[in-house]
């Protein structure tokens, strides 16, 4: 497909998804299983349009996301995973009101990624007008989610890193369903049909939602302290990710540099040392150098996760969080058959561990998203190293990407492995539309 075909393709799929919302615009991730707006997927989405050349919507959809940002109590500043939208979706609506007990947005967040998004395609009065929320949410990270005061962040749900399924929850999900409970929301029939999912850990997430809504609701009421409620959120899942601190570096690093152009010089610094600070502490703490991996923790008190997955390729995007030595390791995984090195990689889980399943969601399969950030980390591997082995790398998930859209179109996921390439979940998913950018790196630094 050539470089016109594609970007009138994506440009349809955008134009297909996009939602006008009271005054607000955003792009949905597909109809019908989708209706809402994600935090990550649109700051994907922003991205896209900008490429395209539509500026002025890539700006709106990065708006709409402060338009439910939390203001008061404790977690005012935090973004929520979804903006709920009741337009054309009635019943799905309804049981999204009732899962999160709001007509208005979730409860947790997603990727911290908007920062970046906000920089790459914004200008001077974008970053002047989303300022001060997106210093709100920063700092929100920073005062919530580092109970432990070691500057590594953590998760209260594993919908929050945006890999519903992935094996390194597996410790929490096992526990969850080992009490034998059925989750209310599953009565109420909330289930996306698209995808491979496996029905009990989908009850093994909406079991960990109803736990950590009870800590909530505890701490809102005074029942908790907020000390204790952090011990029962970290006892419940407490999920320390690599990808999550890589998002939050790159997140500061960019806050410092808009807060550069706009003559914030304190906020700057502040949020420079704060990422300099989770550099340390991902080094200190979570790389193992036997494996030559990052590995998660989770827990109270914190356990290793020793399952390997397609976490630490995102986080080579994170710049000087990552050693060159550190990625050059990572990167001989990808290289490896049994490991990361499938027909269509990145695989999100090594091909050797139990959990790997080449079609099932986030564990095993192959997500755009995911390569994206693996591909524009390994160019800056070989930028910085002048490595071309990082390039090679770069070249091939690259290429393999398209493969997969061109053969099975704007999936959701993709099959990592085997002899036919395969797509799951809605054929009109909008951050599929990212392979734009590789079809651009392919022809431009992978050359
Ligand atoms: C699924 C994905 C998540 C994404 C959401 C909307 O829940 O796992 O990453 O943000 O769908 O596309």
């Amino acid at each position: 497909m050539d470089t016109s075909e594609r970007s009138e393709r994506v440009r349809a799929l955008l134009a297909h998804n996009r939602v006008d919302a009271g005054g607000s615009r955003y792009t949905r991730p597909a109809a019908g299983t989708y209706p809402h707006q994600w935090l990550w997927d649109s700051c994907f989405h922003a991205r896209i349009h900008f490429w395209l050349g539509d500026r002025a919507m890539a700006h709106d959809e990065l708006r709409a996301l402060f338009r439910a940002q939390e203001m008061d109590g404790p977690d005012a500043g935090r973004l929520p995973h979804m903006t709920l939208h009741a337009e054309g979706a009635s019943e799905q609506y309804a049981r999204d009101v009732a899962l999160w007990g709001s007509p208005r947005a979730s409860s947790i967040t997603q990727p911290p990624i908007v920062a970046d998004a906000v920089l790459e395609v914004g200008d001077p009065s974008l970053w002047r007008e989303l300022w001060s929320p997106l210093c709100a949410y920063h700092d929100w990270w920073l005062r919530r989610r580092d109970p432990r005061g070691e500057k590594l962040v953590v998760c209260h749900h594993v919908w929050e890193t945006g890999a519903d399924a992935t094996p390194r929850a597996d410790g929490a999900f096992q526990r969850l369903l080992a009490t034998g409970r059925t989750p209310r929301a599953l009565d109420k029939g909330t289930v996306n049909p698209t995808a491979r999912k496996r029905p009990e850990l989908l009850a093994a997430r909406f079991l960990m939602l109803e736990d950590l809504q009870a800590i909530d609701d505890g701490e809102r009421s005074g029942a908790l302290s907020p000390a204790d409620a952090d011990r029962r959120r970290l006892a419940l899942y407490g999920h320390v990710a690599i990808e999550m601190q890589a998002f939050l570096y790159s997140g500061l690093d960019a806050m410092a540099r808009i807060g550069d152009a706009l003559g914030e010089a304190a906020t700057a610094t502040r949020y420079r040392s704060e990422a300099a600070a989770i550099a340390r502490a991902v080094d200190d703490r979570l790389w193992d150098d036997e494996r030559g991996f990052y590995l998660d923790r989770w827990g109270e008190p914190a356990r290793t996760i020793e399952v390997m997955t397609y976490a630490p390729f995102v986080a080579l995007h994170a710049g000087e969080l990552v050693p060159i030595e550190r990625a050059r390791r990572l990167a001989l995984h990808l290289e490896d058959p049994d490991a990361f090195a499938t027909r269509w990689p990145i695989p999100t889980v090594a091909r050797r561990d139990p959990a790997f399943d080449a079609d099932e969601y986030w564990r095993g399969s192959t997500w755009l998203n995911v390569n994206w950030f693996a591909v524009r980390g390994l160019a800056a591997c070989a930028r910085r190293s002048g490595d071309a082995r990082f390039r090679d790398r770069a070249r091939v998930i690259a290429a393999r990407s398209l493969e997969l859209v061109d053969a099975a179109g704007f999936r959701e996921y993709y099959r990592s492995d085997g002899d036919h390439p395969a797509g799951f979940g809605p054929d009109d998913f909008s951050w599929s539309g990212l392979s734009l950018d590789l079809a651009r790196l392919l022809e431009t630094e992978l050359a």
